[in-house]
């Protein structure tokens, strides 16, 4: 392995000094990843002697990639190679938290979008869990907009009812109607999307230190949302059949939490459902310690393996559950359209922090989707999308099957947008994001659903398919494994050569 680095040229004659030289081209060894994770340095007077330099040169070259967090020393032992070294590529000369922070913003890239982060159309996105806009029903909405405006005139533009347009209201009380019992017209409150539905429940009922429970990894924007009220993040960590009901009722003795943030079925990131079991302990749990809960069902109608999961507004007896649905994932994620059912005596609180943020949502937007609901275009849109997500799914899971070494794991979530993959031990999401970039594949490592630093957190990747067509999928994916098969030869073609 010496000899890696024994390829190292240093120029002698050259003003630059050596200790910066050689910390240069050791710090290229790991952004290219050639130096992965957790490898050993070689000792410094082993360097120095094979690149024939003052020990010192070493000494001052390791101490710089330290600073830059590159590598970290570990006494008595030597210098290793940090888990997350910096980006290269398209991210070049940005910080790899930046990188991160981009991502977490919108947890479905659309920076993207925004020009900060280039896709091109040949680049396969993995990381984005949003529909694209070829599948939006641009004709059908424009029709009803046309027939909104036709009809409702100026009225359409007035300030409108905080709760809601009360027709749209009736329109979501018929899709819901069957699902969850007990909720009426009055009970629902019209939202600007989910995010704004957090953000409005953590106004009326946070305040500066209290605690809320999340499952760990969870959605970044819920994170976002309780950091932004000041409030403490309790992580309870998410198995695949729901959160450990131990640890959750520790963490709720001993912290006395407000709420509880949940996403009960096809979770983000990590596609685990609550088990029924689980789902009735949680609710027995919130009433034992007198909390809330936030249910966030942002895709549990894309269940593609007849799952068939009971919200748990649905078997909310002692009326401790807000559930808020997103219709981001189905419709037009730009349109922010989404709505809330909460306990009685949490509407009124609720009813005024949403008039204190917007007053209403767009009063054009409500009269549209409720047309386009009562025209049956939701029904048939949903169709649509449901098909072409079940046929990715199906693709996604079946290109992992054949093509993941099985050191790499992950369980088929049944349905939702996002499978959540275990990479093989020592192979980092970071390096492998990087490399992958570099071929035109992008997705989001694990290490940004975590609402704080969890470096033995850092081998799992999000992958979703709402973005990637068919195509894009099965090569994509089969391309993505065959790197992760390269990275882990690479590992064991490190552990076989002999320790320095
Ligand atoms: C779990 C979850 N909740 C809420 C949202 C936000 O949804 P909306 O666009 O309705 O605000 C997202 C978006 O990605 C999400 O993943």
């Amino acid at each position: 392995m010496l000899e890696l680095f024994k390829s190292i040229r240093l120029d002698k004659e050259d003003k630059i000094p050596l200790y910066t030289q050689l910390y240069g081209k050791i710090k290229e060894m790991i952004n290219e990843g050639i130096l992965c994770a957790d490898f050993r340095l070689p000792s410094v007077r082993r360097l120095a002697d094979a690149l024939h330099v003052n020990r010192v040169t070493v000494v001052s070259a390791y101490r710089q990639l330290e600073s830059e967090g590159l590598v970290y020393s570990k006494p008595g032992s030597g210098t290793y190679v940090e888990n997350a070294p910096a980006l290269t590529g398209r991210s070049a000369g940005k910080d790899p938290d930046v990188f991160l922070d981009e991502l977490y913003q919108q947890d479905d890239l659309s920076l993207i979008s925004n020009g900060q982060i280039k896709i091109d159309d040949k680049t396969i996105n993995f990381a984005s869990a949003t529909p694209t806009p070829d599948l939006f029903p641009v004709e059908d909405f424009k029709l009803v907009l046309n027939e909104v405006l036709e009809r409702d005139k100026g009225n359409a533009f007035g300030y409108q009812d905080s709760q809601g347009f009360y027709p749209i209201r009736e329109s979501i009380y018929k899709v819901l109607e069957n699902k969850i019992q007990g909720v009426s017209p009055e009970s629902i409150q019209v939202i600007s999307g989910a995010q704004q539905g957090i953000d409005i429940i953590s106004k009326a009922l946070l305040k500066q230190g209290d605690c809320v429970i999340t499952e760990s990894p969870t959605y970044t924007g819920a994170i976002a949302v309780f950091k932004s009220r000041g409030a403490e993040i309790i992580d309870v960590e998410m198995q695949e059949s729901g959160p450990d009901l131990n640890i959750l009722e520790y963490s709720l003795k001993q912290y006395r939490p407000r709420l509880i943030y949940t996403i009960p079925s096809f979770q983000n990131p990590t596609g685990y459902s609550y088990s029924n079991y689980k789902r009735a302990q949680l609710l027995n749990l919130a009433e034992k310690y007198n909390c809330h809960i936030i249910e966030d069902d942002y895709v549990s109608d894309l269940d593609f393996e007849g799952k068939n999961y009971t919200p748990l507004k649905a078997m909310d007896k002692q009326d401790r559950v807000i559930f808020i649905k997103s219709f981001s994932k189905i419709f037009m994620p730009g349109l922010r359209l989404g709505f809330m059912v909460a306990p009685r005596h949490l509407q009124g609180i609720i009813l005024e922090a949403k008039h204190a943020t917007d007053i209403s949502t767009s009063g054009l937007i409500q009269r549209a989707f409720d047309l386009y609901i009562r025209k049956g275009f939701w029904d048939r849109h949903f169709k649509f999308m449901y098909d072409i997500y079940r046929e990715r799914y199906t693709l996604a899971v079946k290109s992992l099957d054949r093509n993941l070494p099985d050191s790499a794991t992950y369980a088929k979530p049944g349905g939702g947008l996002n499978i959540w993959l275990k990479l093989p031990m020592g192979i980092s999401a970071n390096s492998l994001s990087k490399h992958a970039q570099a071929e035109g594949i992008v997705f989001a490592p694990g290490k940004i659903f975590y609402s704080r630093n969890t470096p033995q957190k850092l081998d799992n990747i999000r992958l979703s398919f709402a973005a990637a067509d068919s195509g894009q999928i099965e090569k994509g994916m089969e391309k993505l494994c065959r790197m992760i098969h390269l990275f882990q030869q690479r590992q064991v073609s490190y552990q076989n050569l002999p320790v320095l």
